[in-house]
C-alpha cells in the first residue's frame, strides 16, 4: 500500500505470498511504488520496519534503503469519537462552526 502526504511517499504492509517469495516480486512491487510516488511529486520514499523483523530489514537494505535515526511515536485514539459518532451536532462540528 503506497501513499503520500504531499511531502513524503510511504509504503505500508508490503508482503509477498510465502509460496512466491525469493522470485523478485518484492523488488518489483517496491520499484512500482517508487515510480508511482515519484510521478506524483514525492521526492523520497519512507517505510517502517518493526524491530526484530531482520529479514525485511535486509530486503530493504539490498534494495538500497538506509536506516534512519528516527523514533516513531503513536497513541491509540479509540477513546475518541469515531466516524460513526460525527453527527451534525457532535463536538467536532460544533468546534468547526465556532472557528468559522
Ligand atoms: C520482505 C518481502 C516482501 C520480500 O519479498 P520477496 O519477493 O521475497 O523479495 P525479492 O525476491 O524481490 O528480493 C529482492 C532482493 O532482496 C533480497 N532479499 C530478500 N529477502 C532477503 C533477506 N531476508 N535477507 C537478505 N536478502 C534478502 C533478495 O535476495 C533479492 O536480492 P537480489 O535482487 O539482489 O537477488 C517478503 O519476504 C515478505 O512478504 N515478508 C513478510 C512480510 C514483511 O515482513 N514485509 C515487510 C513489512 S515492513
Amino acid at each position: 500500500m503506497a501513499g503520500h502526504d504531499g511531502h513524503r511517499g510511504w509504503v505500508y504492509y508490503l508482503a509477498v505470498d510465502p509460496a512466491h517469495r525469493g522470485r523478485g516480486l518484492g523488488r518489483e512491487l517496491m520499484e512500482e511504488a517508487g515510480h508511482w510516488l515519484a510521478s506524483r511529486g514525492a521526492p523520497k520514499l519512507e517505510l517502517m520496519v518493526r524491530d526484530g523483523n531482520d529479514p525485511a530489514a535486509k530486503f530493504y537494505e539490498v534494495l538500497g534503503y538506509k536506516r534512519q535515526e528516527v523514533s516513531v511515536y503513536s497513541k491509540w485514539l479509540r477513546h475518541l469519537p469515531g466516524p460513526a459518532d460525527r453527527t451534525a451536532t457532535g463536538p467536532l462540528s460544533k468546534k468547526s462552526r465556532s472557528r468559522a
